[in-house]
């Protein structure tokens, strides 16, 4: 039995080019592992159990397929093909990552069942070797593996690391409901109608290589931000509420709905998660650091 730890992520910078050919769109991002984490339990089925048998608790339980539909069990389905055996195994997913928040919780699940099964069954392929097998299941899936501060290009599959100083906190809000990724890029390209090709902001770059957490403030962006708040308007309120608590910055995480707010350090940031949580805008908040490593396995 393996258990894999693995973090969300936000995006200090989520620049958009235009949809290619694919349907797919070229980024200029950087990637943040936050600890907010998803524990993934994989473990042999007893012996007359075949198949993939998924369960989940947590974010999402009682609304999240446990089946093909649910990326976990794909990753599953397809390293399995890769090594030639039967997938025969339990998969539970303690979920903590919101589901459809703009986190990647789903892409994280992916990358921790591949880790988990990879040394469940000897498959030595590793990091590096997973790779690819990630960035085919989703384009977030393979800096769920790294974790850590990254540039990613391409899709998002394409990654850099970013040598950053010191550590960052930040409250993250949770508010109701979910955002299709899909739903938010078309209401981008309704919305911007020639995107220019997108490159990495030097500023950003600057201030975490600073360590300088205002800085990292004043360069936080999401080209995707519009898109969300016209899908859901009422984020404009958690961002503005946010500002008023003192956070050193504001953005909606990926494709949203869920907010981030970055905080000088410890005790602001608590500062600000109790303030937002008594606003009542919110679900729920978390006082999270990053960078944090990505899909780790948990001693036993
Ligand atoms: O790669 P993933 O399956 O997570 O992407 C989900 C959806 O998000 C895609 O089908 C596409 O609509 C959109 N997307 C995009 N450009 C990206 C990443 C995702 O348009 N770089």
């Amino acid at each position: 039995m393996t258990t894999v730890r693995v973090p969300a992520k936000i995006n200090l910078q989520l620049g958009v080019g235009p949809a290619r050919a694919d349907g797919y769109h070229d980024l200029a991002t950087v990637f943040h592992a936050v600890s907010l984490y998803d524990d993934v339990t994989v473990a042999p089925r007893a012996a007359d159990g075949l198949g993939i048998r998924l369960t989940l608790s947590g974010e999402g339980e009682g609304s999240v397929p446990c089946d093909q539909r649910n990326l976990a069990w794909r990753a599953a389905a397809l390293l399995a093909e890769q090594v030639g055996l039967e997938p025969d195994i339990d998969i539970a997913l303690r979920k903590s990552i919101p589901v459809a928040g703009g986190m990647a919780g789903g892409s994280a699940d992916a990358a921790a069942v591949l880790v988990a099964c990879d040394l469940l069954w000897g498959a030595g392929l590793g990091r590096e070797g997973l790779v690819p097998l990630a960035a085919s299941l989703g384009s977030d899936v393979p800096f769920a593996l790294y974790g850590g501060t990254m540039i990613g290009s391409g899709r998002g599959e394409m990654l850099t690391p970013v040598l950053g100083r010191g550590e960052l906190h930040w409250v993250i809000a949770l508010v109701d409901g979910e955002l299709s990724t899909p739903a938010v890029y078309a209401a981008y390209d309704g919305l911007v109608r020639r995107p220019a090709e997108p490159a990495i902001d030097e500023g950003l770059m600057h201030a975490l290589r600073a360590g300088d957490a205002a800085g990292v403030a004043e360069h936080l962006s999401n080209d995707l931000q519009a898109a969300a708040l016209s899908l859901r308007p009422s984020l404009a309120r958690v961002l503005e509420a946010g500002m008023e608590f003192g956070a050193l910055g504001g953005i909606v995480s990926g494709s949203g709905p869920t907010c981030v707010f970055l905080a000088r350090g410890q005790e602001h940031a608590l500062d600000i998660a109790v303030s937002l949580s008594s606003a009542g805008l919110v679900r729920s908040v978390r006082h999270v650091t990053g960078p944090v490593p990505g899909a780790r396995v948990v001693p036993a």
